[in-house]
C-alpha cells in the first residue's frame, strides 16, 4: 500500500489531540514553529468564544523528523489541550475507582455542569445520532469527539502539507467571502493577503467586513449565531493533478469530500460554483487563449476554479465552503432529553463560538492542502523531496514545450458527439 494518508485522534477536553501523517517524503524541512502559524490563525477571528483564550495551540513533533528534516517515516504530532486540566476527572482515561465515581456524582449533585451527564440533546449537533449509534446514555461521549476542536489536529497536519507544497512552488490561503448574508465585493477587495489575514474576519474588503461584524454583533445580542462562506485559493499547481479516467481519481470529488468533512460545512463550490447554473454557457466557460511566452497556458477567465474534468488546468484552484450558523445558541433551542425521550425547553449549552467563518477557512486550507499532497504524490511520487521536485520540474519543462517537441502525436479532429 502506498500513497499519503493522515489520521487524527483525541477528544475536545482530553489530554491531547494527535495526528499521524504517513507518506511525506524525506528531506522536508519541518519545525514546530512553522506549524504554530496556522494553528494561531485557526484560533483567531471575530465571533470566537472563550475557549480560544484558554488554548494557545502548538504542535509538538514527536516522530518522523530528525534535525529539522523529515525522515520519510510516519510523522507524529501532538496538540495538547490546555483546558484538560479543568476536566481531568470528567475526562479521565483510566477506569474510575469507586471513590472517584462517588466524587464525580457528588459534584454533579452540587450542580457542577462539567460533571453532570449531558442528556439534553443539542439540535444541529451529532448528539442524538451519535448516542444511539454508539449506545451512550451520556452525550459527552459523542460531543467530545464530534467537536470541532479536532480541527486543530487537521490544521497541524495542514502545516506539514503547506511546508511540502511550498517547496514545490504551490501556495494556499483563504479569506472570508460572506458572513450572515453580507458578501464581500471583489471590486472593493483592496487589502493585500497579509492585511486581510490580520483583519478581524480575514476579509479583503474592509467595508464589507464592517457590515459582517455588525451581523455577528446582532447575533450575539440576540443569543444567536451566524454562518457564511470561506474561499480557499491555491496558486502554482501544475496542469494535470487528478484524473478524469475514474470517478475516485477526480480531484474535484476529493476536494469536495475534504471540504464537506469539516464540521459545520454544508456546501462546496468550485470557481463560479452554483452561479454557473444561472448563466448561459457563453458566459461561463473559460476561453483558452493559447500558450504564453513562458510556455504556460492562458485562460481568459477562471470560472471553473482551476479544475476541468476533475484535473487541474493550470489556473488557480478556487474552492468555497458554505458554513452553517453555529448550532449551540446562547439562547438554546427547545429539544428533547436522550434518556426520557421527553421534550425539554432548552437544549444543553456548552461554551460556544458565535461565528467561525475565518477559522473554518483555515481548516479549509488544511483540508485542501492535505488533499493536494495526496494527488501531487500520486502523480510525481518520490521518497525524498529532491526526487519529487526533480519529477515535477521535468514534467513542468515537458508540458511547457510545444506538443510537436514532446514526441506526443496530437490529433485535431473535430468531435461529432453530443452526449457530453
Ligand atoms: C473552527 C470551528 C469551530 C466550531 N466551534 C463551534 C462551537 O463553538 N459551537 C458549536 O456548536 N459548533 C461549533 N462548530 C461546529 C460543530 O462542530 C458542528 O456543527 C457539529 O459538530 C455538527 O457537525 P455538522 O455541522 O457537520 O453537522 C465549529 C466548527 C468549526 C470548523
Amino acid at each position: 500500500m502506498g500513497g499519503f494518508r493522515f489520521l487524527t485522534a483525541g477528544e475536545s477536553h482530553g489530554p491531547t489531540l494527535g495526528v499521524i501523517l504517513e507518506g511525506i517524503p524525506a528531506g522536508l524541512p519541518l519545525t514546530a514553529e512553522a506549524l504554530a502559524v496556522d494553528l494561531a490563525r485557526r484560533q483567531r477571528g471575530y465571533g470566537r468564544g472563550a475557549r480560544q483564550a484558554i488554548e494557545q495551540d502548538e504542535a509538538e513533533i514527536l516522530g518522523g523528523v530528525r534535525h529539522g528534516l523529515t525522515l520519510g517515516s510516519p510523522i507524529l504530532l501532538l496538540v495538547r489541550n490546555r483546558d484538560w486540566e479543568n476536566w481531568t476527572r470528567v475526562m479521565q482515561v483510566a477506569p474510575l475507582s469507586e471513590a472517584e465515581a462517588e466524587e464525580l456524582a457528588a459534584l454533579a449533585t452540587d450542580g457542577n455542569k462539567r460533571a453532570t451527564p449531558v442528556t439534553r440533546l443539542r439540535p444541529g449537533h451529532a448528539d442524538l445520532a451519535g448516542a444511539l449509534k454508539y449506545g451512550f446514555d451520556d452525550v459527552r461521549n459523542v460531543l467530545e469527539r464530534a467537536s470541532a476542536r479536532e480541527t486543530a489536529a487537521r490544521v497541524a497536519a495542514g502545516g506539514v502539507a503547506r511546508a511540502f507544497l511550498r517547496e514545490l512552488g504551490m501556495e494556499c490561503w483563504s479569506f472570508t467571502a460572506e458572513v450572515g448574508g453580507v458578501a464581500l465585493d471583489p471590486a472593493r477587495a483592496t487589502r493585500s493577503r497579509d492585511e486581510a489575514d490580520a483583519s478581524p474576519l480575514r476579509c479583503p474588503d474592509p467595508e464589507a467586513e464592517e457590515r459582517m461584524i455588525a451581523r455577528i454583533d446582532e447575533a450575539r445580542s440576540n443569543g444567536d449565531t451566524v454562518g457564511g462562506v470561506f474561499e480557499v485559493v491555491v496558486h502554482g499547481l501544475p496542469i494535470g493533478l487528478g484524473s478524469y479516467v475514474q470517478w475516485d481519481r477526480r480531484l474535484d470529488g476529493a476536494l469536495a469530500a475534504a471540504i464537506a468533512s469539516i464540521n459545520i460545512v454544508k456546501g462546496v463550490e468550485f470557481g463560479l460554483g452554483f452561479e454557473q447554473t444561472r448563466r448561459f454557457g457563453s458566459a461561463v466557460h473559460d476561453v483558452i487563449e493559447g500558450r504564453g511566452a513562458d510556455g504556460h497556458w492562458i485562460h481568459r477567465t477562471n470560472n471553473a476554479g482551476g479544475l476541468t474534468g476533475g484535473v487541474t488546468n493550470g489556473e488557480p484552484l478556487v474552492v468555497r465552503g458554505a458554513v452553517k450558523p453555529i448550532s449551540t445558541l446562547a439562547k438554546p433551542l427547545p429539544s428533547a432529553d436522550l434518556v426520557t425521550g421527553e421534550a425539554v425547553d432548552k437544549a444543553h449549552y456548552e461554551r460556544s463560538d458565535i461565528s467561525v467563518v475565518p477559522a473554518a477557512g483555515v481548516v479549509g486550507e488544511a483540508m485542501v492542502m492535505l488533499t493536494l499532497v495526496q494527488f501531487v504524490l500520486e502523480k510525481f511520487g518520490g521518497d525524498s523531496l529532491v526526487e519529487t521536485k526533480d519529477n515535477l520540474d521535468r514534467y513542468r519543462v515537458r508540458i511547457a514545450r510545444p506538443l510537436s517537441a514532446t514526441g506526443a502525436r496530437g490529433t485535431d479532429e473535430a468531435g461529432s458527439g453530443g452526449d457530453d
